[in-house]
C-alpha cells in the first residue's frame, strides 16, 4: 500500500516537472522572439531598398512622359528601378493576378516582395470599393491613372487622390476606399509584410474560392521573398 502511493506521487511529480519545463522553454522562446522582434522593428529602415519620395517623383515623371498610356508608365517605372537597383530585387515579368481583399477586387503585378517591403501595380479598369485592411506596414498608393477616394469615420467629405498624388495609409490605420472607374496605382508597402498576406488571402476562403489565383499569388510571392532572402534582402 505505501509503495503504491509513493510510485503514484513520483509519477505525478515527474509529470508536473515536464510541463513546467515545457512552459519554461516556451517562455524563453517567447522572450527571445519578442526581443528579436523589437530589435528588428527598431531597425526596419536599414532593410529597405525603395524610397517613398523617389517612388512618388518617379511616378510623376512617368506620367509626364506617357500620360494615360499606363502600360508605358509602368514600364518606365520598372526600367528606372531596374537601373537604380542594378538588376537586383525586381520581378520584370508582368505576371498579373486577380486580388480580392477587404471586399474590393482588382488585379496586381508584383514588382517586388520581401519580408519588409512590397511594390506592386494594383488597379482595375472598371472600378471597385472596399476596406483597406489594418496593416503592419506603411502603405503608399501612388495614383498612376484615375482617382481614388477614401473615407474615415467622423468625416463628412471624402479624401480625393487624383492622378500623380500619393495616398499614404499609415501602419495600423484603416479606411474605406473606392475607385469609381478605371484606376491604377504603384503601391509600395514597408514594414512587416508576412502578416499582410492573411488579409490578402481571406477573401479567397470566405468568398471567391479561386484557388488557381491563390496558388499563382503564393508561388510568385514565395519565389520573390525567398529569392530576395538568398540575396541577403530581408
Ligand atoms: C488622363 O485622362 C483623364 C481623364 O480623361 C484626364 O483628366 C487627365 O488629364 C489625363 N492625364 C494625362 C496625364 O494626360
Amino acid at each position: 500500500m505505501p509503495s503504491k502511493s509513493s510510485s503514484a506521487s513520483s509519477k505525478k511529480s515527474s509529470c508536473s516537472c515536464f510541463s513546467t519545463r515545457t512552459l519554461g522553454f516556451f517562455a524563453v522562446f517567447l522572450a527571445l522572439f519578442a526581443a528579436l522582434y523589437s530589435y528588428l522593428d527598431a531597425r526596419l529602415e536599414q532593410f529597405y531598398v525603395f524610397e517613398p519620395n523617389h517612388l512618388h517623383d518617379l511616378s510623376q515623371r512617368a506620367i509626364s512622359a506617357h500620360g494615360n498610356d499606363t502600360r508605358a508608365v509602368v514600364s518606365y517605372i520598372v526600367n528606372e528601378l531596374d537601373q537604380k537597383l542594378e538588376g537586383k530585387y525586381l520581378n520584370k515579368d508582368e505576371e498579373w493576378v486577380f486580388n480580392n481583399a477587404g471586399g474590393a477586387m482588382g488585379a496586381m503585378y508584383i514588382i517586388h516582395a520581401s519580408i519588409t517591403e512590397y511594390l506592386i501595380i494594383f488597379g482595375t479598369a472598371i472600378g471597385t470599393e472596399g476596406h483597406t485592411g489594418r496593416h503592419t506596414a506603411d502603405d503608399y498608393f501612388n495614383i498612376l491613372q484615375g482617382t481614388q477616394l477614401a473615407y474615415v469615420p467622423g468625416e463628412y467629405e471624402p479624401e480625393v487622390y487624383p492622378q500623380g498624388t500619393v495616398h499614404h495609409l499609415r501602419r495600423g490605420e484603416v479606411k474605406q476606399y473606392k475607385m469609381d472607374e478605371s484606376c491604377f496605382a504603384l503601391e509600395y508597402a514597408r514594414g512587416w509584410i508576412p502578416p499582410m498576406l492573411f488579409f490578402g488571402y481571406a477573401d479567397t476562403f470566405s468568398s471567391t474560392l479561386d484557388f488557381p489565383t491563390l496558388w499563382a499569388t503564393t508561388r510568385i510571392t514565395g519565389r520573390e521573398m525567398i529569392g530576395n532572402l538568398l540575396n541577403f534582402k530581408m
